[in-house]
């Protein structure tokens, strides 16, 4: 590791003589920061924008209110005299070469006036042109200091049209993109429920300068939260006037600080979670390849190790099933080759079993009318059958009817004087006290421990906070609830991945509702919608695949919608694929289909997990929805074509092939006495002409899908 430390070490500012510039690099982003003659710390560029003026006194990196900042800060902070304002100046920095891709660039800056510091963190990904940035906010003052504001990052843009992509969305309807143009005024994208938190919007966005974001030609910057909690994306421009605060565009990334205020004690730190940026000249496409690359890389657990195929028995069986079903899904989960079930909600509770949705949460001990051996001789009979066994559990939940709430009621989130609002039935832990967080860590510990032949674990939340008040909390810290439920969350992943290593993590929130990169640190996949109708599927997962890579994202078939079993299963194999069907209800002939897309899925794993997405036709744009996985080598590629419309006879033009190679043609996922439909089918052809003039398609009817695949 490399340490250099650079310029104006010391404690106390003054005027420096020049400006010196840090710069935030990787191989295609350049993130120009700089300190002025008065050392403020200010933003110049990000990626290949102009620079911005450097004598205009309104694009500090991280403004703080009270000393001349007029607009939205990025941090407001109390101090213990009541002093509302805070002046931030450069001390010093130091950059660390981590190893051959990752950068880490520290910079330190202080209130002149205050023992009041703000550190900056870069962490720059050289080959995924990634960068993350947090801060750290301490100080040594005589009191606490209340922080009503405290932004991870944000940047400052020049005058420009921006277009910014949300994704919103409820129960069901996960990831629906919409974009609009940024006007004057201030745009916010947050999120205010604590808990099952991306249930309406999810932590991330894409700006695109100049006109709407497009697959291919766009200059456009992704950003996403790593947190599990409440985040706010706020955009800021202003219309020119004589102050010169123009038609920039301010954006401020970070935790939201609504009723978050929050008390910091002397020498605490307090860390904003990470703000992960990505940037491309070359469209939303090449954004998401990067934000896939890194995130297998980096910002999942094991992202280069191949994802199991999965039985899930929730739209099987609901909460309808004993020992004895569950090992006849196994023979079944044995007979269509795949290779792990996971036991869903249901298995739990003695005094209050879990048969409904009323009672239970909170009793994690298997219900002995359905499981009367316990749980792990059910998981053995798994292993038996060469399949692994995972579980469904809602740790931080509690029904009121639970033997858990009988000993704590003081354990859950609520307003002590009002009447609790139930959501599913079902209150929130109070996670910020210590005793419950560690309660929830040794019940999960103590349950993989007890049980060694559970592999993998569904880890869901179904409800969000609407009363925010804790029992554990003072009085003037009940504004710390979102902020420190969060993190106690993510310490508990944490923990449990160190503790068993070996037990794969599923997140899941009502669906899709806790999908962010501060939870997948800890985690392998998430549970993308209960949705899976496999047309509304397909806009779901091309909602996800713009800022996550495929290998992340949960795909099951199932009944909904009551659509061809072979289209469901085209659609989910372009996810980490699963089922969720009672394989004793099914016909023969399903099942023989069913075999061939669990067969399927381990044929092409490798490359729709580990390849490079192209996304070829949008469904927001037409009928039909088309996109190519591309092994890195290039040797092999996978094309899905969704049909959500009839379409006529005509050509695609793939992407991501090498020009001069040839690939034999051959559509997958057909019985082998299936009618071929490619005319291309077995013939060579090369990456040129799949590319530049197309491949040949024939008309399809709705939902007439097609998996192809191109090999050396
Ligand atoms: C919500 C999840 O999204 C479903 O997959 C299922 O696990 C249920 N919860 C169980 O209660």
């Amino acid at each position: 590791m490399r340490i250099s430390t650079l310029t104006f070490e010391g404690q106390t500012p003054s005027l420096a003589p020049d400006r010196t510039a840090i710069t935030i690099q990787t191989e295609r982003l350049t993130w120009k920061l700089e300190v002025d003659a008065e050392r403020r710390l200010r933003h110049v560029s990000f990626g290949n924008q102009t620079e911005l003026d450097p004598n205009w006194p309104v694009h500090e990196l991280y403004p703080a209110a009270g000393s001349g900042w007029i607009l939205e800060p990025a941090l407001r902070a109390v101090h213990a005299n009541g002093d509302t304002s805070t002046d931030l100046r450069y001390i010093a920095h130091r950059v660390q070469e981590v190893d051959a891709n990752v950068t880490l660039t520290e910079i330190q800056t202080k209130d002149p006036v205050y023992p009041f510091f703000v550190t900056h963190w870069f962490r720059s990904y050289r080959e995924e042109n990634v960068v993350e940035h947090w801060t750290e906010i301490r100080h040594e003052e005589s009191g606490p200091v209340r922080l009503t504001a405290y932004a991870s990052s944000g940047m400052t843009l020049p005058p420009d049209e921006y277009y910014v992509t949300q994704f919103h969305g409820d129960w069901g309807r996960e990831m629906t993109m919409a974009e609009e143009k940024l006007g004057y005024g201030i745009k916010i994208l947050d999120t205010k429920l604590g808990v099952r938190a991306h249930q309406f919007r999810q932590p991330g966005f894409l700006l695109a300068k100049g006109g709407p974001a497009r697959e291919k030609e766009s200059e456009i910057i992704g950003g996403t939260l790593a947190w599990p909690s409440n985040f706010q994306f706020l955009f800021e421009m202003n219309a020119p006037d004589e102050r010169a605060i123009d038609n920039q565009l301010h954006v401020r990334a970070g935790m939201n600080p609504y009723a978050a205020d929050y008390q910091l004690p002397p020498n605490e730190v307090f860390k904003t979670p990470a703000m992960i940026w990505s940037y491309s000249t070359t469209g939303a496409g090449d954004l998401s390849r990067q934000m896939h690359r890194w995130g297998r890389r980096y910002g999942l657990r094991e992202g280069d190790r191949t994802r199991a195929t999965l039985l899930n028995n929730w739209e099987a069986t609901f909460f309808d099933f004993d020992d004895k079903k569950i090992v006849s899904l196994f023979d079944g989960a044995a007979s269509l080759g795949i290779e792990l079930f996971l036991l869903d909600d249901g298995w739990f509770g003695i005094k209050y079993p879990r048969n409904d949705d009323s009672q239970g949460l909170g009793d994690w001990a298997p219900n002995p009318a359905k499981f009367p051996n316990g749980m792990e001789v059910v998981a053995q009979e798994a292993l038996k059958r060469g399949i692994r066994f995972g579980i469904w559990i809602e740790p931080e939940m509690i029904n009121p009817r639970s033997e858990l709430y009988e000993a704590h009621p003081d354990w859950v989130v609520r307003q002590a004087s009002r009447e609790p609002l139930l959501r599913r039935n079902q209150m929130v832990l109070d996670l910020t006290n210590p005793e419950v967080e560690a309660y929830v860590f040794k019940l999960l510990d103590d349950l993989l421990t007890q049980n060694p032949s559970v592999s993998f674990v569904k880890w869901d939340s179904n409800r969000y906070i609407n009363q925010p008040g804790s029992a554990y909390l003072a009085p003037e810290h009940q504004s710390h609830l979102f902020v420190d439920f969060g993190r106690a969350v993510l310490r508990i992943f944490e923990r449990l991945a160190a503790a068993h290593p070996k037990v794969d993590l599923m997140i899941c929130s009502g669906g899709g509702a806790r999908a962010d990169y501060g939870t997948l640190r800890h985690a392998h996949e998430f549970w993308a919608s209960d949705m899976t109708d496999p047309v509304h599927r397909v806009r779901i997962q091309w909602g996800y695949s713009q800022l996550f890579p495929t290998i992340a994202v949960a795909a099951h078939v199932t009944r909904w919608g009551k659509r061809p079993l072979k289209f469901a299963i085209d659609v989910a194999l372009s996810g980490r694929f699963g089922m969720d069907i009672d394989v004793d209800k099914m016909t023969e002939e399903e099942k023989a289909v069913a075999r061939l897309g669990v067969a399927t899925a381990k044929q092409i794993r490798e490359v729709v997990h580990f390849g490079d997405l192209y996304r070829l036709e949008s469904p927001y744009a037409g009928p039909r929805a088309s996109l190519v996985y591309a092994s890195q080598d290039k040797s092999r590629a996978i094309v899905f074509v969704y049909p959500l419309k009839g379409t006529d006879a005509g050509l695609l033009k793939l992407e991501g092939l090498e020009y001069g190679r040839s690939y034999t043609v051959r559509e997958l996922n057909l019985a082998p006495d299936a009618p071929r439909r490619l005319s291309a089918e077995g013939k060579r052809v090369t990456g040129a002409e799949l590319m530049e003039n197309g491949l040949s398609l024939p008309a399809l009817g709705e939902m007439d899908s097609l998996v192809i695949e191109f090999s050396d």
